[in-house]
């Protein structure tokens, strides 16, 4: 049953390497070049990096390959009405945006502006990992502290290690792994009791998917009038352009002026500023995008429920979930039945991460699950 995905794309493989092989290498293969499938498509469902399964929009699709012929320019930082049309869409003014290589070259960019030996770095337990790589390659201390039992950022925690050398706290909400909310209101009094030297990112890489609450509200549709927060949002995950590389920070300009210092040169490439440009644009896909990615998260909820397993709460395109073993084992399962999921999480060593893929790799997903060689009660809380 589940090898015969496997199977069929074996199959499949081998129909599109010949067909391939007549219409396509006459002039690939007379210069001696190799035809490779992409590692896209060596037949692994993915739900391991949390990305967009139904993007990029057809529109933007439309412009990526009508600009696709400028890809031998340089883009030359032609980008400045990007960033205008980035600020207008957020309410900012340009000099608070700064454009990057994805927003992970935002965080490296605010590791080496505010971190350094000497400084440290204060984050949740498990989070994002990119901040903390880059912190210790900025020779920055790095203090984690453990979610609470809600999975919420222990803020009180992380304040009692605050002090004038802590150069930057990192707040993902909702938080990749276990896409759970930290309370705006709890994140603003932490914010306004840290020293006065430090800065904060709030990172909202999943902010579309977190829906608006008492809970959740974006602190760029509701900034602080605070000089010391940086906001970073990317194009990765619901506008569906994780491939092509282009997030955002929004800050005061002061702080953005620090960051840019450290921005590789012309990291921003042409066919990523048009596609994002046409993405933004294109609300309907983005309102369906979200839409979708309820529903497939409720089914998700469903089919573990008709289980008696019971995820984390999930605001976002992805869901942790305890399987009480180790997750190094239940990964290794996935990936022997063709699935890709999140890598481990430590502290949470029984949790295993799953984004969202299209409704059939789900199906997919629930019957490797069904499959897994340990007794069903022990699944359970
Ligand atoms: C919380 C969070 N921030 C940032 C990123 C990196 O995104 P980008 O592709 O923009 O570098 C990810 C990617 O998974 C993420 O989960």
């Amino acid at each position: 049953m589940i090898t015969s995905r496997r199977a069929f794309l074996r199959v499949l493989g081998g129909g599109t390497t010949a067909s391939i092989a007549l219409h396509w290498p006459m002039t690939a293969a007379s210069r001696g070049v190799a035809f490779e499938p992409s590692k896209q498509d060596d037949g692994f469902i993915r739900l391991n990096s949390n990305e967009n399964p139904f993007g990029p929009s057809p529109k933007v699709e439309e412009v990526i390959k009508a600009t696709s012929s400028s890809a031998n320019r340089y883009p030359l930082r032609q980008y400045s009405w990007l960033i205008e049309k980035i600020a207008a869409s957020n309410r900012v003014k340009p000099e608070q945006v700064l454009l990057g290589c994805g927003s992970t070259e935002i965080l490296r960019m605010a590791a080496f502006a505010f971190l350094g030996s000497g400084k440290h770095l204060i984050q949740a337990s498990p989070t994002f990992e990119a901040m903390e790589r880059y912190a210790r390659s900025a020779n920055s201390e790095v203090l984690s502290v453990r979610l609470t039992p809600a999975f919420a950022h222990d803020l009180d925690g992380m304040l009692a290690h605050a002090s004038d050398s802590t150069g930057l706290v990192y707040i993902c909400n909702p938080n990749n792994p276990t896409a759970s909310l930290t309370a705006r209101k709890d994140i603003e009094n932490f914010i306004h009791n840290l020293p006065a030297s430090t800065v904060v990112i709030i990172d909202e890489a999943y902010h579309h998917y977190a829906g608006q609450s008492g809970t959740y509200a974006s602190f760029i549709e509701r900034p602080l009038n605070d000089e010391r927060v940086i906001v970073t949002r990317t194009f990765s995950k619901v506008y569906g352009l994780a491939g092509l590389r282009l997030g955002y920070a929004v800050a005061s300009p002061k702080l953005i002026l620090q960051m840019r210092k450290f921005a590789t040169e012309s990291s921003i490439n042409a066919i990523v500023t048009q596609a994002a440009a046409a993405a933004l644009d294109d609300v309907n896909a983005i309102d369906d995008f979200v839409q979708r990615n309820t529903n497939d998260r409720q089914e998700f909820f469903n089919q573990a429920m008709a289980r008696a397993v019971k995820p984390i709460d999930s605001r976002a395109n992805f869901v942790m979930l305890n399987t009480f073993h180790p997750a190094d084992e239940v990964i290794e399962h996935f990936r022997k039945n063709n699935i890709l999921i999140g890598r481990r999480f430590p502290p949470l060593d029984t949790y295993i991460r799953v984004s969202l893929g299209r409704p059939e790799e789900m199906h997919t997903f629930w019957q490797v699950w069904d499959a897994l060689p340990y007794p069903k009660h022990s699944m359970q809380h």
